[in-house]
């Protein structure tokens, strides 16, 4: 099979699915998407046919391409991902931008709460050298994932501990604290396109805002004067979650739309 033979195999032409066969190639051969379109006629190794056609059979069984290839971009870092973690998206990328355009000391203290790949600590880590930045997570196996990929962006200054949200940490006051933790209903439809990735990274209780609200009320006692929580949440749930942060007190409350259009991001300001 050469490598437009492959590229042929699944979807039709300029489809997303394409894309992804490409992607895969991509990973597969380690030539990039360039030289890809370049050597069409170029002939896959039994070994590379063999690895792209289970590769396809793995994503056409629900598996995310990002599980088969191990890894994905996020923000400007190309991320390890396992089947201990979500596949960190897009869409999470508005928290990032929202919190830079924060004001903040130039030494803030910042906490990301069930981390899973590190994403956003990370990413925030690597904008901001000067704040100090931790990360926790409730599984132990997704928290290595975290500290793999601070080691491969060397961002080893990162602080990594295991535990259930603020349970995790010692006592201390934060300038931001940020989250996206699992937001979705357990009956949501949608879940049934993510059966593949770890339900304790997606599903909560309270109709998807029980971690939303446990976060805002006992996240009171972790911010400094002036501090925030950026929370990322389901696109109909803005509403809920600036109920929230009202009722717990909080002000400049306000929601950040991500790159679709929908509410995605909602934060509030300690000012007591
Ligand atoms: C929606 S995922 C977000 C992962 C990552 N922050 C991202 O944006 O790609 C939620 C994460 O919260 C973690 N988690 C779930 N319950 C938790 C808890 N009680 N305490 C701390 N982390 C928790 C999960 O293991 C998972 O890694």
């Amino acid at each position: 099979m050469n490598i437009a033979q492959a590229l042929a195999l699944r979807g039709e032409v300029e489809s997303y699915e394409r894309q992804e066969n490409a992607w895969l190639l991509e990973h597969i051969t380690k030539i990039d998407s360039f030289d890809l379109v370049m050597k069409k006629d170029q002939e896959l190794s039994s070994e590379q046919e063999q690895a792209y056609v289970d590769g396809l059979a793995r994503i056409a069984a629900g598996e995310p391409l990002a599980y088969v290839t191990g890894s994905q971009p996020f923000w400007t870092l190309d991320l390890t991902v396992t089947q201990d973690t979500l596949v960190p998206r897009p869409d999470t990328e508005v928290l990032i931008e929202t919190v830079l355009k924060l004001d903040l000391p130039d030494d803030a203290k910042l906490v990301d709460l069930g981390t899973g790949t590190g994403a956003i600590a990370l990413s925030l880590a690597s904008e901001r050298p000067n704040w100090s930045v931790t990360a926790t997570d409730i599984y132990e196996p997704t928290l290595e994932v975290a500290l793999h990929n601070a080691e491969k962006h060397d961002l080893t200054e990162v602080k990594f501990f295991l535990g259930s949200w603020f349970g995790a940490l010692n006592r201390q006051y934060f300038d931001v604290i940020v989250s996206n933790p699992p937001y979705i209903d357990v009956d949501d439809i949608h879940m049934q396109n993510l059966a593949s990735e770890p339900e304790r990274a997606l599903v909560a209780g309270g109709r998807g805002l029980a971690d939303i609200e446990h976060i805002i009320q006992q996240g009171k006692k972790w911010l400094a004067t002036q501090g925030w929580i950026v929370l990322e949440h389901g696109y109909d749930q803005a509403e809920a979650v600036q109920n929230i942060f009202k009722g717990a007190g909080f002000k400049e409350v306000r929601t950040v739309k991500d790159y679709g259009g929908n509410d995605r991001v909602t934060l509030g300001q300690w000012q007591n």
